[in-house]
């Protein structure tokens, strides 16, 4: 449903006629990458794709699994193979999750052959946003907020580089989408 947006269809379908790669959402863990990508590609009507449910898929294990099994080096190295096959296999909107295009190797191959957006919040947000759901290891072993604080500062260089960027506030997703196409727009 789109209709209490202020964007209309023929908008929507006159941005989407522009967009010939795919989306890829950045961003730290609980901006929102999932959902806001899910309305986003509603709203152009292609597929959506979340990575870290594809790399679960591939690898029959909980990230968590992984990540205890086999350790973070072993993840990002599946992570990039997934984001790579899932770039050239979606012309939609593909949700990565928050390290993804820390990875050099990632982030050239996002930049090159995709839209990257980067998906922007106040870290207060975040650390009420995961604190729902314990499924993310790096929030394990610490207090959230300093471990958010310290991987925001370390990955923001990263971040940055994206071809768009957008601040979600607490608003619905709906408006982050919007925004997003909005920005999309304005950039292509
Ligand atoms: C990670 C973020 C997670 C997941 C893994 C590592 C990170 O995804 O990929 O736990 O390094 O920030 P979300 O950003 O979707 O939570």
């Amino acid at each position: 449903m789109t209709d209490h947006l202020a964007i209309d269809a023929s908008e929507i379908a006159r941005i989407a006629a522009r967009i010939d790669r795919p989306i890829v959402l950045v961003g730290l863990m609980g901006v929102g990458k999932s959902t806001v990508g899910r309305k986003l590609a509603e709203m152009l009507e292609r597929d959506f794709i979340d990575a870290d449910d594809a790399i679960e898929n591939a690898a029959q294990r909980s990230i968590a699994e992984i990540f205890e099994e086999f350790g973070e080096a072993y993840f990002r190295d599946g992570e990039r193979r997934v984001i790579g096959r899932l770039i050239e296999e979606s012309g939609g909107v593909i949700a990565t999750g928050g390290g993804a295009f820390v990875d050099p190797e990632t982030r050239t191959l996002i930049l090159d052959k995709a839209i990257a957006v980067w998906i922007d919040t106040d870290i207060d947000i975040l650390v009420e946003r995961t604190s729902r759901r314990d499924t993310r290891p790096l929030l394990r072993n610490g207090d959230p907020k300093e471990i958010l604080t310290r991987l925001y500062k370390s990955r923001e260089p990263f971040y940055s580089q994206a071809q768009i960027r957008v601040k979600s506030e607490n608003a619905p997703h709906s408006e982050a989408a919007e925004a997003i196409l909005e920005a999309i727009d304005r950039w292509i």
